[in-house]
């Protein structure tokens, strides 16, 4: 297909982030102009539901006034003031407020970030920050875990247990490891019970600080659902047993919040969801439902306490970003956890779980699908070439690849993380939206099948 004039400017101009460059140059772009609710819509006029929320963060859908007019409004009030040196706002203070009042443990103060690789390269200097002011500086290991997603800047791509964020960029750096991933599918033995494999997962964590030292490792994170990894729900009693081991050794715990906060698995926070209590927490994307790009680090009185030691010591806490609390930023995530209150968003949307998780799950049936797995508003199906043996395709078949441009012609943007496809929609979308979503699902994992079989990929 020719690729418009649009998508050849953008290949000339363009270095697209998570995309193969070679085969973009043949495929083109997808060009989008505009949204509504769950729809976006590209330069002619096609919509999409937008099944993805963008990456997991667009909560409230598309379009939402109100959302613009805080935004319009903060920038003709005051478009910019930073917090460094003692200047502050007054959206920056009320979100930190806020942020604090809905916190499923203890926090003592807020950190502002841009993103959610911000907020878990920040995690990691605190904690190395902290342990110096406790007088521990030996104790600065991190675990996170294999298939862990935790952002692409040189500390958070460390964090990420993916191989396609470390090869050849010479990461992970040292002093981070990744103990194993819960995902009983692909990792449980022969006849191991989710509760007997979740043991073993904290086993593996413990064995693995027994090997390097309890006195080296310092802290361990983990998002309570793992996303970019494959949407992966740990087993039952999986961070019971993986808190016991922390706490035996005094290790830090860190929520990656940043898909699972503010509601995604049906609570405001996802640690809660799963019955964890951490030390700290990242969050981003919903936080603003990605109409601003703010982020946030939630620390404890402890982490605190240690910057007045250091400050005391150095002179300042040296860390922060020029749009830390951007004021546009700020009072646009006001404004949005006031609509996730207000609208009752998050009890709606957890309402509707049932729906789409029997949806999903319904899918398991298909012949090309291993295993449907989810929770809250947010699934995967992984397919599989063989699914009494769970044999994957070979990658180099693009099966994933393939069954996401399916779904774009049938008007659904989901998103493929190897061959599982992500499902996780705006919590505004409706019943007969999430009808609607798996009916294109559904005959794109049919379509995909045709070529599958025509291939002779299925069973092979
Ligand atoms: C759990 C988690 N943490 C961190 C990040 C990184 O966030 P960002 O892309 O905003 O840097 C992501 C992004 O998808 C994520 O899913």
């Amino acid at each position: 297909m020719a690729l418009t004039n649009l998508q050849v400017r953008d290949l000339e101009t363009v270095l697209h982030p998570y995309t193969n460059q070679a085969t973009i140059r043949d495929t083109g772009t997808l060009v989008l102009e505009r949204a509504k609710g769950i729809y976006v819509y590209d330069v002619d006029g096609k919509p999409y539901i937008e099944g993805m929320s963008g990456l997991w963060c667009t909560a409230l859908g598309y379009g939402n006034e109100e959302l613009a007019q805080t935004a319009y409004e903060q920038m003709k009030k005051l478009s910019f003031t930073h917090l460094f040196g003692g200047k502050s706002h007054d959206p920056a203070i009320e979100l930190a407020e806020k942020l604090k009042e809905k916190a499923p443990v203890p926090i003592s103060k807020v950190f502002f970030v841009c993103s959610g690789s911000e907020a878990n390269d920040s995690q990691v200097k605190m904690v190395w920050y902290m342990n110096n002011a406790l007088g521990r500086p030996q104790k600065k290991k991190i675990i996170s875990r294999i298939k862990g997603y935790h952002g692409v800047t040189i500390a958070s791509a460390s964090l990420t247990g993916l191989p396609a964020n470390h090869t050849d960029f010479d990461l992970p750096i040292s002093g981070i490891l990744h103990t194993s991933c819960p995902h009983h599918y692909r990792f449980a033995h022969e006849g191991e019970t989710e509760e007997e494999f979740a043991t073993r997962c904290a086993q593996d964590l413990e064995d693995m600080i027994l090997r390097e030292g309890p006195e080296t490792v310092a802290a361990f994170i983990a998002e309570p659902v793992m996303g970019a990894g494959g949407v992966i729900v740990p087993p039952a009693g999986y961070f019971e047993k993986i808190m016991a081991v922390c706490q035996r050794y005094d290790v830090y715990m860190i929520a990656d919040e940043v898909i699972c906060g503010f509601g995604r698995l049906g609570e405001w926070f996802g640690s809660s969801a799963l019955g964890y209590k951490p030390h700290s927490i990242s969050v981003a994307k919903a936080l603003t439902s990605a109409y601003m790009p703010v982020g946030a680090v939630m620390i404890p009185e402890e982490m605190y306490q240690a910057t007045i030691i250091e400050s005391k010591k150095i002179g300042t806490f040296g860390h922060g970003f020029t749009y830390s609390g951007h004021p546009v930023g700020a009072a646009v995530a006001l404004k949005t956890l006031e609509i996730y209150e207000r609208d009752r968003i998050i009890e709606k949307s957890a309402a509707k779980t049932p729906q789409f998780q029997a949806h999903l799950k319904a899918l398991a049936d298909h012949p090309l699908v291993g295993e449907a797995r989810g929770m809250g508003l947010v699934g995967a199906l992984e397919m599989v070439a063989h699914k009494p043996t769970k044999k994957a395709f070979e990658p180099k078949a693009g099966i994933g690849a393939y069954a996401t441009m399916v779904a774009q012609e049938e008007g659904l943007i989901i998103r493929n993380l190897g061959d599982s496809l992500a499902v996780c929609p705006p919590l505004i979308i409706t019943p007969e939206e999430i009808d609607d979503l798996f009916d294109r699902l559904a005959r794109t994992l049919d379509r995909t099948l045709d070529k599958v079989k025509a291939e002779g990929l299925l069973g092979a």
